[in-house]
């Protein structure tokens, strides 16, 4: 059966027991800072099981995007060792929102399982919590008794809170679970073993499959568990291990998911994929080649869902997957060149149908993982030079920890490459030192972006909070729900949920409204809103004294407005470019502040300062077409659509959406703007620069950032006039100072070589004959670049000479040393070890060439010391 056919079917199977098919979730999370991606198909549904939010349906099913790569749930070490843990995979999933329980759950899997896919019911095991004392969490003999209807007792085995508790982080729901294993051993290997002593065991062939979680619980910030409102169903199958079962195969690699990917590595790297490796050496080749076939998909599905690689955040995350699949092909592959990005072909053509983000977006995808592999490829390299520097400086042994890790720390030249190489030559360094650096420096950067946050204190239950915010700044609210985080970057800080408000939380690009909470008083400032998930949460310094008041929630006006200049220009500007430049531009990334907007978007050159121009007048007419805000809070999202509103990839929408028009310009979107374009007065962009391969970043200002740019302007005009005395044509005027500047240059340079060769026939009277060398060295009145061209003339006077000549012109002390490369070869003298050397006396340092090199310093006074060390040089 075909991967494609196997998802299908499994998607079919619980559309016919009532649930409602939804798409995947990006996989990059947007609205819960204790996710930077979705781990499992349960992340986006987390507020349904925690009460926070009513779900569109109490039965859903889906096969979920899931990265494992940070946090609690963490694979990526493993990925290539083993064949069955991934950094991207697919979760088949499927839901009761306080519907069904444990019965229908456990019998429909039984059902999908072994009637409708045939999965033979003698290489199944099954799991079932044991109980924990510690948690006050009994034996789950609910899940049991299910069991033990459908399978023998004795492929029923109890599952202690390690293996058969699921906690989704830290905090959050979670709750017992039972887990199905299979069993892909011949049966000779199952005869010298029975399958339940290798279950949860780490054995390649006997996998856990699908995880059947009852959620019951909250695990509170303080570690305690709290029974949740209503019991609720949450599954996860790994899609391709049950491609591995019912393919018949051994390994998730040797599935449809990525024999296409393995045989283009192979083809792209000259190597072979062996299902079972004949040697330890095709086996690093094999682990090499999972690692890249692997890796490519997590970038690849990343990147289409609008997460590039950065230096940070989520951003950074990716690269690192990225720059592991490189050097595994670097060192194991043997490919020098960029050869991932290839890939993205074969990856949009299998998975395309399913999931269209990665078809339609091939191109660029591709471009960006060739830029990075480009980029990093160098690094690379840089590295390699480096450490061959390091080992020529070594004893020959080895080099040190610390050494080692800032290769990798700041040249991302990992360690085991740099033991591989060490170990080429027979060194080594010390992983140990070289751990404690890491550990040094996880601590650091983990106690800076440390978070510890409370739980919620509810004073209002069951309340659904509700924006008000598109048609009112004011609103009298209550508090619903608070809670204190206390970070090291911010400091303590708390959160309010309001029971209606009118701050706009982050989202869409545009930053979070500010304002004042009041009552009587006493006036809070709300100095950010964020949203959370379902929530929307007010930043506060301090706690109103009275919780329970009734408060005026009133955001400042005028902060909001020339945001909503901004972002209505973004939405003009998306268009201009659109039409300008072609359809190929999708937004990727937009910022939209009060001071400015910020918009990143494919497109594959510079924008030319022309094009700009025309984008800026195509703005600036709408604007002056005085357009009047269309808005529609909630029309179906097929409609919106099919009325032109450009969907972008990597962002969730509800069935309904609202959607924003200013003429021709129609965008979904979810935040506030002008009511007429004539509002932002003026558009103006600021710069046009690259972010990564084939994505470009425009910034622009409106309104009163204009009015401020432009008076910039003409003051510096004013002042430029003034300082050019005010002639009548100022152009003219720099024109001509510009021309006689150069006029004037030139007759300097001419008048310092006179002077320099004034200088040399006096100073060539003064060389002293040293040991059949000739010798001088002495302070002269030039520039570095007058003693340099001097030092070259003097050397014409003979192949015997060691000129040494300080300057100090604009108070900079500087040596230059000349030697001819007579002397230099037949006395084994070294200009720059001398230049070095003498620097010393003027705090400073140089090189150059064993007959010629400079040093620059700091300590003018020290030009004497240096000048007489000189002579202590001579043979
Ligand atoms: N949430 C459960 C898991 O990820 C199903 O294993």
């Amino acid at each position: 059966m075909k991967s494609q056919d196997i998802r299908r079917q499994f998607l079919d199977f619980f559309e016919s027991k009532g649930h409602l098919i939804v798409p995947s979730a990006p996989i990059v999370l947007k609205d819960d800072p204790t996710l930077m991606f979705n781990n499992s198909g349960m992340a986006q549904f987390k507020e349904f099981f925690l009460g926070n939010g009513r779900p569109k349906s109490k039965r859903i099913a889906d096969t979920q995007k899931c990265l494992r790569v940070s946090g609690k749930h963490n694979d990526l070490e493993d990925v290539g060792f083993d064949t069955y843990h991934h950094t991207m995979f697919e979760m088949l999933g499927n839901w009761s929102f306080g519907d069904y329980f444990k019965k229908d759950a456990i019998h429909w899997a039984w059902e999908l399982l072994t009637e409708v896919y045939g999965v033979p019911k003698d290489i199944l095991y099954v799991t079932v919590f044991e109980g924990s004392k510690e948690e006050n969490v009994p034996f789950d003999q609910e899940a049991y008794d299910i069991w033990s209807a459908l399978v023998p007792e004795d492929r029923i085995l109890m599952g202690n809170k390690k293996d058969n508790f699921w906690e989704m982080g830290d905090q959050g729901p979670c709750g017992p679970c039972s887990e199905i294993h299979v069993d892909l051993r011949s049966p000779e290997e199952k005869a010298l073993i029975p399958g339940r002593d290798l279950v949860n065991g780490d054995h390649q062939q006997v996998v856990e499959i699908w995880n059947n979680v009852f959620m019951e619980f909250n695990r509170k910030a303080d570690g305690s568990l709290e029974k949740l409102p209503a019991q609720h169903v949450d599954t996860g199958m790994g899609f391709e291990r049950l491609c591995m079962v019912l393919q018949g195969v051994q390994s998730n690699y040797d599935t449809d998911v990525f024999t296409p990917l393995i045989q283009k590595i192979e083809g792209l790297t000259g190597t072979r994929y062996h299902s079972k490796a004949p040697s330890a050496e095709a086996e690093k080749v094999n682990i090499a080649i999972r690692v890249v076939a692997d890796h490519v998909r997590a970038v690849a599905f990343a990147i289409a869902d609008g997460q590039l690689p950065s230096n940070t955040g989520a951003g950074y995350v990716i690269r690192r997957i990225l720059r592991r699949a490189i050097r595994y092909g670097f060192t194991f592959l043997n490919k020098k060149e960029p050869f991932i990005f290839e890939l993205v072909a074969v990856l949009a053509q299998q998975m395309g149908d399913f999931f269209p983000e990665i078809k339609a977006q091939e191109q660029l995808v591709a471009n960006v993982i060739r830029e990075e592999e480009t980029s990093f490829l160098k690094t690379l390299d840089q590295g390699l030079q480096l450490l061959e520097n390091l080992v020529k400086d070594s004893d020959g042994k080895e080099i040190s920890g610390d050494k080692a890790f800032e290769l990798y720390d700041t040249f991302g030249f990992p360690k085991d490459l740099t033991a591989l190489i060490l170990k080429e030559k027979g060194m080594s360094f010390s992983e140990s030192e070289f751990d404690k650096a890491m550990q040094v420096q996880k601590t650091r950067s983990r106690a800076a972006s440390e978070v510890a946050t409370d739980d919620w204190t509810v004073l209002i239950e069951g309340n659904v909070e509700t924006f008000v915010g598109y048609d009112q700044l004011e609103n009298e609210v209550r508090i619903t729900r608070y809670r204190k985080i206390d970070s090291k970057k911010d400091g303590v800080l708390y959160q309010l949920v309001l029971d209606a408000t009118p701050f706009y939380p982050e989202g869409g690009g545009q930053v979070g409204d500010r304002g004042t909470l009041s009552s009587g008083d006493e006036a809070i400032e709300i100095i950010d809103t964020r949203k959370e998930n379902n929530l929307i949460l007010h930043f506060v310094r301090k706690m109103p004294n009275n919780l329970k008041a009734t408060f005026i929630a009133n955001v400042d006006g005028a902060l909001r407005a020339r945001t909503e200049c901004n972002h209505t220009a973004t939405h003009l500007l998306h268009q201009a470019l659109r039409t300008l430049l072609g359809t190929h531009v999708e937004q990727k990334g937009s910022l939209v502040a009060p001071d400015y907007l910020r918009f990143d978007f494919s497109h594959f050159a510079k924008v030319t300062d022309a094009q700009l121009a025309e984008v800026e007048a195509f703005v600036n007419a709408r604007i002056s077409d005085h357009l009047a805000l269309e808005e529609r809070r909630s029309i179906p999202f097929a409609q919106a659509v099919s009325e032109g509103a450009m969907a972008l990839f990597g962002e969730k929408y509800g069935d309904n959406v609202r959607a924003i028009r200013f003429g021709t310009s129609m965008e979904l979107c979810g935040g506030t703007h002008v009511r007429n374009t004539a509002d932002i007065w003026y558009f103006k962009i600021v710069s046009e620069s690259a972010v990564a391969a084939g994505i470009r970043r425009i910034e622009a200002i409106t309104n009163d950032a204009v009015r401020t740019y432009f008076a910039d302007q003409e003051r510096a005009l004013e002042n430029i006039r003034e300082a050019l005395k005010n002639p009548q044509d100022s152009l003219k005027a720099v024109v001509s100072l510009q021309d006689e500047n150069t006029k004037l240059k030139k007759q300097v340079e001419q008048l310092l070589k006179e002077k320099a060769r004034n200088l040399k026939g006096e100073l060539a009277t003064e060389l002293k004959t040293v040991n059949g060398v000739r010798f001088l060295a002495k302070q002269v009145d030039l520039d570095p670049a007058g003693a340099k061209d001097l030092a070259y003339e003097l050397g014409q006077l003979g192949n015997d000479l060691f000129l040494v000549l300080a300057t100090a012109a604009d108070d900079k002390p500087m040596l230059t040393v000349y030697i001819s490369k007579d002397v230099a070869t037949e006395k084994n003298l070294n200009a720059g070890t001398i230049v070095r050397e003498l620097a010393k006396h003027i705090q400073g340092g140089g090189g150059g060439q064993p007959f010629f090199a400079t040093a620059g310093g700091k300590d003018v006074l020290g030009i004497p010391q240096a000048l007489e060390a000189a002579a202590g040089f001579l043979p």
